[in-house]
């Protein structure tokens, strides 16, 4: 049975990746999740998968090198798939160090670990071993409004946050050990996710929630900053193509091909929610244009990002199969279904975040 070394689970993309994984391949894979459990960290998100046999959740740092070195001793890992980091742009403006240890130090302890573990005293590695680094497109910087401007995985690094600069950090980091060991890896770099138990920090859930609630929606700059939106189903089954097929070494992007401005996402999600909510719904008095409120912008914002996915189409056959407009729906309507989550998401210290980060916009 091929075991899987997930870190970050509990998170937005790990909960759904974790998910997927299970619905495609049942019993007859075993999946290991270790997870901090920060303010990101939910085990709401793995209450169905909770009892299986064949899932562990470990509760530890990825900075703890004597933690993790214990899974390997204790699992034969045939894959480490990494997702956990600190992962909110704005955070990291406000809290760089806190980025640089968990991503950077936390990528170098599992690269370590897994290194010490899958070697072979002639200093090749075991038969089927695959570590692989979830990274994001923000590495390569911000592109020009030229729509035919494209994230190539050859474009330079060029990270203008301290989240990107530290998640091309740990990029690096991946790529030394394959270039200096051979150490087997892959690295994905993938643009903007949006789907169910995504954290309301992030535009998409925090649009949603406070529109339901009748509450300002704040629009950084001038919202004609662009995004590339992807369902985050079509991220989790790139990511095991990835670990299947994708020949070690190599970096794949992965994109969506839906490129929007934030403003464009701010109108469609008021659209749907309207559609969506029913007549005799009381929140939908409180769904209007007039929330929209243009904040002071983020420091260093990069204007576009999009990703051109053409080597994992032609490489592995992966392609976005989620339209906008039906994974936005799906979105609303999971948060609609799940509206615990989001009252417990948001209680405590949510609120307490959101009043600090955008108290002197
Ligand atoms: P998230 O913030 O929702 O989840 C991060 C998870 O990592 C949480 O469960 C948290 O508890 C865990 N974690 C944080 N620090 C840890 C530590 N020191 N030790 C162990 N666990 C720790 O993040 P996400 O949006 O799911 O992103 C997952 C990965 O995908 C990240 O590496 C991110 O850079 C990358 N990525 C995200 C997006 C996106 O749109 N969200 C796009 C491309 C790439
Ligand atoms: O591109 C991939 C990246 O996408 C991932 O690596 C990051 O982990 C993930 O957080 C995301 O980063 P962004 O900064 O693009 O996502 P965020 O949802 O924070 O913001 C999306 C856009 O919306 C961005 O241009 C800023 C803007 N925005 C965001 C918030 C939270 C607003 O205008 N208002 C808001 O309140």
């Amino acid at each position: 049975m091929r075991t899987y070394l997930v870190t970050g689970g509990a998170g937005f993309i790990g909960s759904n990746y974790i998910h997927y994984m299970f619905k495609k391949y049942g019993d007859s894979i075993r999946i290991i999740n270790l997870d901090a459990l920060t303010y990101a960290g939910n085990l709401e998100n793995l209450r169905d998968v909770e009892d299986r046999g064949n899932y562990t959740f470990v509760h530890g740092d990825i900075c703890d090198r004597e933690k993790v070195s214990s899974i390997f001793a204790e699992y034969d890992i045939h894959r480490v798939v990494h997702f956990a980091a600190e992962s909110h742009v704005d955070r990291s403006i406000e809290d760089p160090d806190a980025f640089v240890r968990t991503n950077v130090l936390g990528t170098a302890v599992m690269l370590g670990c897994a290194k010490a573990a899958w070697e072979e005293p002639d200093g090749s590695f075991k038969e089927d071993r695959k570590f692989l680094h979830v990274s994001t497109d923000e590495v390569y910087g911000s592109l020009p409004e030229d729509p035919n401007a494209y994230f190539y995985e050859t474009t330079p690094y060029d990270p203008h946050s301290p989240y990107s600069a530290s998640k091309a950090s740990s990029d690096f980091l991946v790529k030394a050990y394959m270039d200096t060991y051979k150490f087997p890896a892959n690295i994905t770099n993938c643009s903007n996710n949006y789907g169910p138990y995504q954290f309301p920090e992030k535009l998409i859930p925090l649009m949603i929630n406070n529109a339901l609630q009748g509450k300002d929606l704040p629009v950084y700059g001038d919202g004609k900053n662009v995004r590339d939106w992807l369902f985050v189903e079509d991220h989790a089954k790139a990511i095991d193509m990835v670990c299947e097929d994708g020949r070690l070494f190599e970096t794949y992007n992965v994109g969506g091909h839906n490129e929007k401005q934030n403003i464009e996402i701010i109108h469609i999600i008021l659209d749907v929610l309207r559609e969506e909510l029913s007549e005799d719904d009381p929140r939908r008095a409180n769904i209007s244009e007039d929330l929209i409120t243009y904040v002071t912008d983020r420091k260093g914002h990069d204007r576009r990002y999009a990703i051109a996915p053409d080597k994992i189409k032609k490489d592995l056959g992966w392609y976005p199969e989620t339209a906008f407009e039906e994974g936005i729906r799906k979105t609303i309507k999971w948060f609609f279904a799940n509206e615990d989550w989001m009252k417990n998401v948001t209680s405590g210290d949510y609120m307490k975040y959101y009043e600090s980060m955008y108290k002197d916009r």
